[in-house]
């Protein structure tokens, strides 16, 4: 003979919400707003960005020869061409291209290469901060 489960109401109602639960977790993994990827940097920093200090980092040299406007333009709000390949670069401030910032595994992805090639280094969060939040003030 079969017993009744214990808790009947909970089981009928933890399948569904479960469910729910694994498409949220998913959609973050994947998925993310630039502010939501901005506040991610600063909170690794510990301290609020400083879109003015993101915008001298973007513009001059770090050691290396090529500054990360070499390839993004002076102001990204536009295409930039890769120093060494001469290919176009979409717009990296994300109000001019709606694919920036919205993959947080990307982002870290191009920081990680681009930041070797211009400091020499991994970009610090402070850096990655000040950087997105810059680019999140350039609007049309
Ligand atoms: C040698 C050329 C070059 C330089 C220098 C360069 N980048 Fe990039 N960057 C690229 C290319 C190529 C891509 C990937 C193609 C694309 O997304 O358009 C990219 C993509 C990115 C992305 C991905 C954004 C997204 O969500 O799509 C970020 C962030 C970025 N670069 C930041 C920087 C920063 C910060 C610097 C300076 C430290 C820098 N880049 C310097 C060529 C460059």
């Amino acid at each position: 003979m079969q017993r009744p489960s214990p808790h009947p109401s909970w089981s009928r109602l933890a399948r569904p919400a479960s469910g729910c639960l694994l498409v949220v977790a998913a959609a973050l993994v994947q998925a993310a707003t630039p502010a939501q990827i901005a506040a991610g940097y600063a909170a690794s920093a510990g301290a609020p960005a400083d879109p003015e200090r993101g915008r001298r980092f973007f513009t001059t040299t770090q050691g290396h020869e090529w500054r990360c406007a070499s390839c993004h333009g002076e102001l990204p709000t536009q295409a930039g061409r890769h120093a060494a390949t001469g290919k176009p670069i979409a717009p990296l401030a994300p109000a001019f291209d709606a694919q920036r910032f919205t993959d947080a595994a990307k982002v870290e992805k191009w920081f990680h290469r681009n930041c070797n090639d211009v400091v020499g280094r991994p970009c610090t969060a402070a850096e990655k901060a000040d950087v997105t939040a810059w680019l999140l003030t350039l609007r049309p």
